[in-house]
């Protein structure tokens, strides 16, 4: 993505409207506002956005736990799909992760989502098991991603 006016930050509680709308338009399990409520109250979740003139295009959330990060929800309008801006905002949040001193990330993915797995595999996660049946939704299998932050950060 060659477009610098996208605006990286961290999201606040002033994000919430917006950051509920994002996510129903892009899960058919979205969270709901207080689920975000909590996530940003507390200090171990992070939540990472990427703004076009103020309009939210992206956001990344995750948890933290001493040297380990979980992804929980990575999303992108899908008005500003495959331009990059999935690449460029887990680029930036992994950055920001290597700073924090987190060295492991971790994620589940579900078995179909194609576009998600070509994008952090093309980060260099790897997998490292199945959850059987894990959805409620339609049984579908979680695939469990890790990548190791350390050789990130020698590439
Ligand atoms: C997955 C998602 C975040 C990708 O965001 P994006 O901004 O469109 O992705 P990018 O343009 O940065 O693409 C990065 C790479 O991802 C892969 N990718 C993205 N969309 C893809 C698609 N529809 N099909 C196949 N590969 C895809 C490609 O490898 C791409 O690299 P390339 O363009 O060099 O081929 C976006 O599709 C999305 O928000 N999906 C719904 C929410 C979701 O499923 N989130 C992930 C689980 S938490």
């Amino acid at each position: 993505m060659n477009d610098f006016s996208y605006e990286f930050s961290r999201l606040g509680l002033y994000d919430l409207n917006d950051l509920v709308a994002l996510e129903k338009i892009c899960f058919p399990n979205a969270w709901t506002e207080e689920q975000f409520w909590l996530c940003l109250k507390q200090k171990q979740y992070y939540i990472f956005g990427l703004k076009k003139k103020g309009d939210l295009a992206a956001y990344m959330s995750f948890q933290h736990i001493d040297y380990e990060m979980e992804i929980l929800k990575l999303a992108v309008h899908p008005a500003y799909r495959r331009k990059g801006i999935g690449k460029r905002l887990l680029g930036l949040v992994l950055q920001n992760c290597i700073e924090m001193g987190i060295e492991q990330a971790y994620l589940e993915v579900r078995r179909s989502n194609t576009a998600a797995l070509a994008l952090y595999t093309g980060f260099g996660f790897i997998q490292t098991g199945i959850r059987k049946g894990y959805y409620p939704d339609n049984k579908e299998d979680a695939l469990l991603l890790f990548l190791n932050l350390i050789t990130l950060q020698k590439v």
